[in-house]
């Protein structure tokens, strides 16, 4: 793997293997041996990818290079392939990019630099996809015969987009939840009303209706939440262990009743830490594919540390 731009390319037992790493992150995780540059790339807003991709990077002993499109050289009309060569010539070591166009990984593939998919357009936010995998996996230990619903503005969603192929893969039965005008018919999934979708799933996945990418094809003021969000009464009629996720950020009292974000069920908060060990378990396995190395003792040092606190407690 040269760049991650999908989740595509993994195989079932590679994105079982990322989400182990992942977990064990949360105890102990390796140092980059040498000084590393890091810049984030940022051109739609974020606040969660940015700054756990940030935290990842961190931890990991990453030196990071903050970007800020608004007083860039973009605005004089350079290029996203122009930035990207500018970040490689000045030494960065590793690229993270968030862009609104679909495939902007086609004119980069050939940097001489890794790069990690943030968010690309409405196709893919693999990121996203592994840190809401993580949070199923740790809540009901395997994906298979797993029933997921994905609820809201499919179409223009990155995050259903990643999800779906990656949640069959692993063995879920995916359906979607999507208001007239919303679908993507393309995918060939069942979709369900909210009230069936809230009876069968064991996850509940929201998403935001994405007005910054189309002309308001619903109208979110009148009814939205009643006729095709997670009302309080079908919180009701889930199933005793089905939880609810959203990638945020949430529009409160649209497509989720503002009490449920933080409800019993809600794993939307754990979502966000996860992001930090899934961001942190991606950068390391690409950089070992591209030969950069890691100090694995740290984590075994790190492991007697935690052994000898948990014996000396007792
Ligand atoms: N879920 C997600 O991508 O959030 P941000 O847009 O805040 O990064």
């Amino acid at each position: 793997m040269k760049h991650f731009f999908s989740l595509n390319p993994l195989t079932e037992i590679q994105l079982l293997t990322l989400l182990e790493e992942a977990k064990n992150y949360k105890s102990a995780y390796p140092q980059i041996l040498d000084q590393m540059f890091c810049a984030n790339l940022f051109f739609e807003p974020s606040t969660r990818t940015k700054m756990s991709f940030i935290l990842a990077q961190k931890k990991l002993g990453i030196e990071t290079l903050d970007f800020n499109e608004s007083i860039s050289s973009t605005k004089k009309g350079e290029s996203l392939y122009d930035t990207a060569k500018t970040f490689e010539s000045i030494g960065a070591d590793l690229l993270i990019i968030r862009h609104p166009s679909d495939k902007w990984i086609e004119e980069l593939s050939d940097l001489s630099i890794p790069i990690i998919n943030a968010g690309a357009g409405k196709a893919e936010h693999p990121t996203q996809c592994l840190l809401d995998l993580l949070t199923i996996y740790e809540e009901f230990g395997s994906f298979k015969n797993l029933k997921v619903t994905i609820a809201g503005d499919i179409k223009h969603s990155r995050v259903a987009h990643s999800n779906v192929k990656a949640l069959q893969k692993l063995g879920a039965d995916v359906y979607f939840s999507a208001p007239p005008g919303l679908e993507d018919d393309s995918l060939n999934i069942p979709n369900l009303t909210m009230d069936q979708a809230a009876q069968i799933s064991d996850v509940m996945m929201m998403l935001r209706v994405q007005h910054e990418r189309h002309n308001d094809i619903v109208d979110t003021n009148n009814g939205y939440l009643d006729n095709y969000g997670l009302t309080k009464s079908r919180e009701k009629i889930m199933k005793d262990q089905a939880i609810i996720l959203h990638p945020a950020p949430v529009n409160r009292g649209v497509e989720i009743d503002s009490s449920l974000v933080e409800c019993e069920r809600s794993r939307i908060f754990k979502q966000m830490e996860n992001g930090v060990y899934v961001r942190m378990a991606i950068i390391i396995k690409l950089l070992k594919e591209w030969g950069i190395t890691t100090d694995e003792n740290t984590i075994e040092k790190r492991n007697k540390i935690l052994k000898y606190k948990q014996a000396s407690s007792m």
